[in-house]
């Protein structure tokens, strides 16, 4: 190929050059090196590094801080100073990270800074609401500025790296992580993906410190594991994969995380961590995918005990090859890969691209030009919980409630009101931080109770707890039933503490624990109107609780901010505009619920049958969960009417078909609402799911106010994995409904069409196949 000759010298005295700057002085802030391209910095960089040493980029440990798995025996400082770590995670704080840093850049050979790697998974040291609560704000700016706040302090602190976004999907809340992530929606979760990377990075150049590097996790479906129970096996089909969990991971990669994280899980029998399928074809060829992937804690020394490898060195072998470029804990690749490698079972090309991937991303931070820029103490003074970071927790606790149920109870007004305030959560400073907390702490927390003591002072308000979350203590329901005799109004905070939701928390009862439906049926007992205000990090089962109560609201897990948050909803100084982002069931029984469902062959009684059994139901419990996916009411009502369509028929490769809808604010008073739209493909060659979100927006109305709201649906809203595991959308014809939940009943329909030789031509050679963009374009770059 003579004539890229010239390009290929140029290449090479380029490498040579920047090669001669990178010597044991200095590979710091020369500005010829400065200035050259990151790919030609880590391929001179690489050309000089030692088997040993590209493996100690592959390595990284914990401080045994925060630790979520058993202790590592290393001692790190040694293998620093030997360039064997290229990561730490756990070490916070601008002091301590410039310590370590230090040590690594100072001790090893080419001073090559090492990443700091931390769950900032809803806030460093302000804490927002829970992951499944922000998501119930359906508000991806406000979501987006979340998570930038949350980079923010924690660049501050010394943090270059986040284990978030967690993007899995979770169709199962018995599975207690289903509180990091975004819920059940693969549409909903995709838009949050690309959200929460966009806040964390940024454009992705890192060009202020207040942006870090994101990591997708966990890769992938790990969110269906078997019966909920953490850690456990997961079993999908390809198609599933592919339509449900896989998107939100395809979103990030498509918004430019930085890192994925595989999942601890098996997948149809191979582990996340050595899944080539995963790491390699779907990740690397089809989304063309240039970070790198870390592993979860241990996940390679866990392919033992999966029973996929027989000892750590073949743990190392079937990772790396499988596509996972960093060990997170296991103790494998620091001791395996050199030898490996020499041995021929690995190929040095393979480490090498992992080694590229991961300096990419450190000369990307501009770690290499100054290693200490995201350990600045005088910084991390002046930025942890500032007050416009308090003042967007509390916003987006505000946002994030949903109101469940209100008979007119809500909201309350301040004035001559007496309030009895109950349950172990009213006055909870730690647990309101939710699971994943962060660098959060009890004493920034402003509780229920303390926001509540501001607008009913002195008597007005009347605190006893009545129970903890957990055992069996009741003695305290005295005092808590006295405080309701005197009170107008009860308010009763009950749910889940800090520890029962988030990792390692699976549930197969999701009712009320220890003696809290005791201390609901009490309060109820007292005649008294009683609001039921739910903290939870998932959906609980309070088919039995829901009609003690005269309003539900649900605050989740909310934060720092929580307390004055959860004041103003109550008090109607913010009208509540939460929808659910996950379906609530009835009972554990009819668990894994979900709104996208398929019809099953016999979805109803047969109507010529009255007394037909012999469809798809329970005999003791309706199909229908609690509250439906995207339910959420308000202070105030909202109609939907005028359903219009621009075109009966959606033309491949003509305009979108514009889908309006009247929305009228019919109450007294200004709200939000989340107009959702939804699909349902009547006849596939595949079925189809009941329904299927494909659009959403939140708009604000003052009383009275009506507006329009568009949509635009094109043939790719309507594609899917079909029965030739082609990715496209088949003619026919869709139902399209909108609304305020998943249940919405204003509906229309209209036709795909296709063209007259591909209707005669059979569904492989539709010539609307539609692609995703990146769909299987092969992996480039360093790779
Ligand atoms: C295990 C968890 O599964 C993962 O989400 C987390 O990022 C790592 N531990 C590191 O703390």
């Amino acid at each position: 190929m003579p004539t890229h000759r010239p390009q290929c010298i140029v290449a090479l005295i380029a490498v040579i050059c920047i090669a001669a700057f990178v010597s044991a002085a200095s590979v710091r802030a020369d500005p010829a090196v400065a200035s050259a391209s990151v790919e030609d910095r880590v391929r001179a960089l690489l050309g000089r590094m030692t088997l040993e040493e590209k493996v100690g980029q592959l390595v990284q440990y914990s401080s045994r801080q925060d630790m979520t798995g058993p202790a590592s025996s290393s001692s790190i400082a040694p293998q620093l100073g030997a360039g064997g770590v290229g990561s730490l995670l756990n070490i916070i704080g601008a002091a301590e990270t410039r310590k370590w840093q230090r040590l690594a850049v100072e001790s090893s050979r080419f001073h090559i800074p090492l990443l700091f790697g931390l769950d900032v998974v809803h806030g460093y040291r302000t804490i927002f609401p829970i992951p499944l609560a922000t998501a119930a704000s359906w508000d991806l700016a406000r979501i987006e500025h979340a998570e930038r706040i949350a980079a923010t302090e924690a660049a501050a602190a010394g943090i270059n790296w986040t284990f978030a976004p967690m993007v899995d999907i979770a169709r199962d809340p018995r599975w207690g992580r289903i509180a990091e992530g975004a819920g059940e929606d693969p549409f909903l979760g995709s838009a949050i993906a690309r959200a929460r990377v966009r806040g964390f990075q940024g454009d992705g150049r890192f060009a202020t410190t207040g942006t870090i590097l994101a990591c997708a996790k966990h890769f992938a479906a790990y969110g269906a594991v078997q019966a909920g129970r953490d850690y456990f096996t997961t079993d999908v089909s390809e198609r599933t994969l592919r339509e449900v969990y896989l998107p939100p991971f395809h979103a990030a990669v498509d918004a430019g995380v930085g890192t994925l994280m595989a999942a601890f899980n098996d997948l149809d029998g191979t582990p996340c961590t050595s899944n080539s399928f995963l790491l390699d074809r779907v990740l690397r060829r089809e989304w063309g995918f240039h970070g790198f992937v870390v592993s979860d804690w241990a996940g390679i020394e866990e392919l033992r005990a999966h029973g996929s490898a027989a000892d750590l060195r073949d743990a190392a072998r079937q990772a790396l090859l499988a596509g996972l470029d960093m060990d997170m804990q296991s103790e494998a690749y620091g001791p395996h890969l050199a030898e490996l490698v020499r041995s021929g079972a690995v190929p040095e090309s393979r480490l090498d691209a992992a080694v590229s991937a991961i300096l990419a991303a450190k000369f990307r931070l501009g770690l290499f030009d100054d290693p200490y820029r995201y350990c600045d103490e005088a910084r991390e003074k002046t930025t942890l919980l500032r007050a416009e970071f308090l003042d967007a927790a509390r916003d987006l606790a505000r946002r994030s409630c949903v109101l469940l149920k209100n008979n007119g109870v809500l909201p309350l007004k301040t004035s001559g009101l007496t309030v009895a305030l109950v349950g172990p959560l009213a006055d909870a400073p730690f647990h309101q931080l939710g699971a994943w907390h962060g660098q959060g702490r009890k004493e920034d927390t402003v509780t229920v109770r303390a926001a509540l003591e501001q607008m009913f002072p002195g008597e007005q308000l009347r605190y006893a707890p009545g129970c903890e979350t957990r055992g069996e203590d009741t003695t305290g329901f005295a005092a808590a039933r006295s405080a309701a005799a005197k009170a107008d109004v009860i308010i009763a905070v009950l749910g889940e503490d800090a520890d029962q939701s988030g990792e390692a928390t699976s549930r197969t009862s999701l009712d009320l624990t220890g003696p809290q439906a005791a201390l609901l049926r009490e309060m109820r007992a007292s005649g008294k109107p009683v609001i039921l205000l739910l903290m939870t990090g998932r959906p609980l089962t309070i088919e039995s609780a829901e009609p003690l109560a005269d309003a539900i609201l649900l605050a989740w897990h909310p934060g720092t901010m929580g307390g004055p948050a959860i004041a103003d909803v109550l008090t109607g100084a913010c009208n509540p505009s939460g929808h659910l982002p996950v379906t609530w069931p009835r009972s554990v029984g009819q668990i894994p619920i979900f709104y996208a469902h398929k019809a099953s062959g016999r979805p109803l009684p047969r109507a010529d049958e009255p007394d037909d059994r012999y469809f798809s139901h329970y005999i003791d419990a309706p199909n229908t969960p609690l509250y439906p996916f995207g339910f959420g009411l308000s202070y105030t009502t909202f109609a939907f009417d005028q359903l219009r369509l621009g075109a009966p028929a959606l033309r491949p490769g003509g305009a979108p078909l514009t889908v309006t809808v009247r929305v009228r604010n019919t109450g007294t008073r200004a709200g939000e609402e989340v107009v959702q739209l939804y699909v349902h493909d009547r006849v596939g060659s595949v079925t189809r799911p009941v329904r299927e979100l494909k659009g959403f927006q939140k708009i604000g109305l003052a009383a009275g106010e009506a507006r329009d709201v568009e949509f635009q649906l094109t043939p790719a809203d309507l594609a899917f994995w079909r029965a030739d595991m082609t990715f496209g959308a088949e003619p026919g014809e869709f139902d399209v409904f909108v609304g305020g939940d998943s249940n919405a009943s204003l509906s229309a329909q209209f036709l795909l069409e296709t063209t007259p030789t591909a209707l005669t031509s059979g569904l492989s050679t539709l010539p609307f196949n539609t692609p995703i963009p990146h769909l299987f374009k092969a992996a480039q770059g360093l790779r």
